[in-house]
């Protein structure tokens, strides 16, 4: 277990590190954040977007939560895809769910009134709408496609979202993708989920 002590100096370390490699790294990152992506990832310490891609600091833009919901009564959530598309012109839109997802696990179980339970009661209303799916699997089975339905249900609310659909109006690329990731292997797989205009979302997903 690294100490509070320890990451500071290893902070210190890489700064000195990055200024040595690259000497106008910090003034250019200072002068304006340009992402490529939006990242609605789980807040699992196993699934940080920088490492899974293998981006540089200032590529992705983060939202993180227990199970990577997209909820549209979180004012949290809306604020960053606002800012994400508004301010920021991100033209990426990435959902990441992951197998082996504590949060997914808990949905597969009754709920209860603690804060994570009511979280997560959005995963368990997808696991109730596919329920017939899922009892036919076992319970390994039944956990890594709760983990594929919940990326696709969020895929969904975010394409039905108004932020990203007025945007969409207007003529902004927006490309909205679901992944997922495998911690078994550190393997990301698309989930065939991908839609990069109104009409491609419609034509799917219009009359749910
Ligand atoms: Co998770």
């Amino acid at each position: 277990m690294h100490t509070i002590k320890q990451m500071l100096a290893a902070n210190q370390a890489w700064a000195e590190k990055i200024i040595r490699d690259d000497p106008d790294y910090f003034d250019r990152a200072a002068r304006i954040q340009k992402p490529e992506l939006l990242w609605i990832g789980c807040s699992d310490s196993r699934v940080g977007p920088d490492q899974l891609i293998n981006l540089p600091t200032g590529s992705i833009f983060v939202h993180r939560n227990i199970g990577n919901i997209f909820a549209t009564n979180d004012l949290n959530c809306l604020a960053v895809l606002e800012y994400a598309l508004d301010e920021l012109k991100v033209p990426n839109i990435v959902v990441c769910g992951h197998y082996g997802c504590g949060g997914v696990h808990a949905s597969l179980s009754h709920s209860g009134i603690q804060p994570v339970d009511l979280w997560l009661d959005q995963i368990r209303f997808i696991y109730q709408r596919h329920q017939k799916e899922l009892d036919k699997l076992d319970e390994n089975g039944r956990w890594k496609r709760l983990a594929e339905l919940n990326v696709e249900a969020q895929v969904h609310n975010i394409c039905r979202n108004t932020i990203v659909r007025e945007a969409w109006k207007r003529g902004q690329k927006v490309n909205v993708i679901g992944l997922i990731y495998d911690i078994h292997d550190g393997k990301l797989k698309q989930l065939g989920l991908e839609f990069d205009s109104l009409k491609a979302w419609e034509a799917c997903y219009g009359d749910k």
